[in-house]
């Protein structure tokens, strides 16, 4: 399988424009999925760089693995693990800091195509949605083991949905009498409590929410974003593209808690805070995908991209 047909990489232009890759630099691939933006990336550097890919699910990693990277002249290390983890990686690997980190969060489009992966809404899929089928609980164990106000909690918090706890209700009642195991269960039980013309919008909402608390997305992101800032070289950069908001209003965050404006109190005659500035941002706003981009893949409209650079401060 081609890396095109696995998953077509999003933004791969502005990625590397804004990664402003080096030819002799270090880059962490978090997200490597097909393998586009790494070998995109990969392609760019010399024999004297090197491009680390990470991935927890083993499908990519095998997928990339195959691939031959004769025509690449960088040293290539492809690790299968969490990206809240990549600091093993690197500290195997004898890697003090790098020139660039690139998250591509969400679920590749080999993931979402695949009926017994149980990512998608769409297809009569077993509810699985681990990104590693090897670890955790599936969505179906989730359901089944949450509580009512747990669950309420999970569909407010990951899939901002309005009324949370009468889907919450709605899905614990249903496992009462029948199951939920597949995508095709929980669509038939949102209509029984919705009626028929349910909008779709409403099942991705909660796939969404059933698939963070699954894989702990955003204590990843979380995890991962913290540790970053003490593996970046001065100049380096982070760069992120999100799917949703809650992912996208975290990396933003980040950034800006990072860049060293003054918190002390507006009262004050002067600052005390003294807030390291350890980031830049490099992009003001979010670089979203351009028309042609989301013509040709309809999958990219809701990427949003931010960029920072370290400062030279404490890196
Ligand atoms: C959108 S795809 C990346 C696609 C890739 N950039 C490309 O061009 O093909 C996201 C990938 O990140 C992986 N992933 C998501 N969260 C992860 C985590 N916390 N640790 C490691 N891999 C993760 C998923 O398994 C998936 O393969």
């Amino acid at each position: 399988m081609s890396n095109l047909d696995y998953h077509t990489p999003v933004l791969l232009n502005e990625v590397l424009q804004f990664l402003d890759v080096k030819q002799g630099g270090i880059y962490v691939d978090c997200t490597l999925g097909g393998g586009g933006h790494f070998w995109a990336i990969a392609s760019r550097l010399s024999e004297k760089g090197v491009m680390v890919g990470i991935d927890r699910d083993l499908e990519a990693v095998e997928h990339n693995r195959k691939r031959s990277a004769a025509a690449v002249k960088a040293t290539t290390i492809i690790s299968r693990g969490r990206f809240s983890d990549f600091d093993k990686v690197l500290d195997e690997n004898g890697i003090e800091c790098v020139d660039g980190f690139l998250l591509d969060l969400g679920v590749s489009s080999h993931q979402i195509d695949e009926p017994q992966r149980g990512f998608s809404y769409m297809l009569d899929s077993t509810l699985d949605m681990r990104m590693d089928s090897t670890a955790g609980i599936t969505a179906r164990e989730l359901l089944l083991s949450s509580t009512r106000e747990e669950l309420t909690h999970i569909l407010e918090c990951f899939g901002e949905i309005r009324n949370a706890s009468r889907m919450a209700r709605a899905l614990k009642d249903w496992l009462e009498h029948r199951s939920l195991d597949t995508s095709t269960d929980i669509r038939n039980c949102i209509i029984s409590e919705y009626g028929p013309n349910v909008k779709y919008k409403v099942l991705a909402k909660l796939f969404q929410a059933l698939r963070i608390a699954v894989n702990r997305e955003l204590e990843e992101l979380t995890m991962f974003l913290h540790k970053s800032l003490g593996y970046l070289c001065a100049g380096g950069r982070l760069a992120v593209i999100s799917y949703h908001s809650l992912e996208d209003r975290a990396v933003k965050e980040f950034i800006v808690a990072n860049e060293g404006k003054c918190i002390c109190p507006r009262d004050l005659p002067v600052c005390v805070c003294d807030k390291p500035s350890l980031l830049k941002r490099v992009s003001r706003k979010a670089v979203v995908p351009k028309e042609e981009e989301l013509k040709s893949n309809p999958r990219s409209r809701s990427a949003r991209l931010r960029v920072a650079s370290r400062t030279e401060q404490d890196a």
